[in-house]
């Protein structure tokens, strides 16, 4: 067993109380690559952002688990020997089983989610408080799920959302004694998050339900899934430079803003970062027909990767100059 405080990372107990207390929300990003990890890192380093590293199902198959856990471990060498070190937590991203769970916590994970919200109500709950009872003795973090996102959660598909019922969170915070609850509120995972006419607004997120949990659970980290902008400059990049993302909607700043300030205090982003990294790899292939050196490609996404992160942290959740 690798404890996570042995390689530097930090749970997310104390990043929450001060993003409740300090009207904000720390920033979890996804990585399934080096130059993923390298932008997130450097990109809340330079805006000295606390930070939750996050892993998903695709991210494992796709890279494999322990070679992402080694990863992390080398990006918190460079981040501890910072000038001005931020706390970073590793942290499971919809995880489904209590085998995962414990995988990841024996293997230095500081955070893990358990996503029991496609089970029925009871069996969710004992699938989390049986995580959480593990998670707990070794001081790691569990956040549970409430309600159903549209879209792809991993490899499981929703075709409608299904909003957290206020009247449940009490009993499930109690009885499972999670750390943090990902709620539905109309947000959903991917690129295409809402249907709209062009030139029309998103719908907005429901604010109604986020603030009855609030009453329901004073004072209790609250996380949004599915927190994508979807960023029209890079959808437009990748269309220009021969893509195909028509009608592709994220969540709108403002709606970001406002939840950051209230009990939400964790975001999550990944649809943002892959969408940068591909609009940049677009146009640098296609203005150089001849590059054939990755690096020549992929660093630049990797640049402009770090601005989106920074300013996203300054300008849009409020956790630069939190860490
Ligand atoms: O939960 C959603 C994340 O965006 C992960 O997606 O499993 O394709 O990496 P992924
Ligand atoms: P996006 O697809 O909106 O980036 O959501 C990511 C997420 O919720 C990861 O768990
Ligand atoms: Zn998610």
């Amino acid at each position: 067993m690798t404890h996570y405080k042995e390689i530097g990372l930090s749970n997310t107990k104390e990043m929450f109380s001060k993003a409740m207390e300090g009207g904000y929300a720390v920033p979890a990003y996804n990585f399934n690559n080096l130059e993923q990890l390298q932008a997130i890192v450097t990109g809340c380093l330079e805006s000295r952002s606390p930070l939750i590293l996050q892993i998903s199902k695709g991210a494992r198959k796709y890279a494999n688990q322990t070679l992402l856990r080694y990863m992390a471990e080398g990006a918190m060498e460079i981040v501890n020997s910072s000038e001005h070190p931020i706390p970073v937590a590793l942290h499971l991203d919809h995880g489904d089983t209590y085998e995962l769970a414990v995988s990841c916590i024996e293997t230095g994970f500081s955070s893990v989610m358990i996503d029991g919200s496609a089970h029925a109500y009871d069996d969710n709950v004992a699938l989390t408080a049986r995580v959480v009872e593990y998670a707990h003795k070794h001081d790691v973090s569990v956040e549970g799920e409430l309600g159903v996102l549209a879209g792809i959660e991993d490899a499981v598909s929703h075709e409608a959302t299904n909003y957290t019922d206020p009247d449940d969170v009490e009993d499930f915070v109690k009885k499972t004694g999670v750390d943090s609850l990902a709620i539905s509120i109309g947000t959903s995972h991917g690129a295409y998050k809402f249907k709209v006419k062009p030139g029309e607004s998103p719908p907005p997120l429901r604010f109604d339900i986020l603030e009855e949990i609030e009453k329901r659970i004073p004072g209790f980290p609250i996380v949004l899934h599915g927190a994508s902008s979807v960023l029209p400059v890079y959808v437009d990049m990748i269309n220009e430079y021969g893509g195909k993302l028509e009608g592709a909607v994220g969540v709108s700043e403002d709606q970001l803003r406002r939840a950051a300030k209230s009990a939400v205090c964790k975001i999550n982003i990944d649809s943002d970062g892959r969408l940068v990294v591909t609009a940049v790899v677009r146009k640098m292939l296609s203005e150089d027909p001849k590059n054939f050196d990755p690096r020549k490609y992929l660093g630049p996404a990797r640049d402009e990767l770090i601005q989106m992160i920074i300013r996203k942290n300054r300008e849009v959740l409020g956790s630069a100059d939190r860490a």
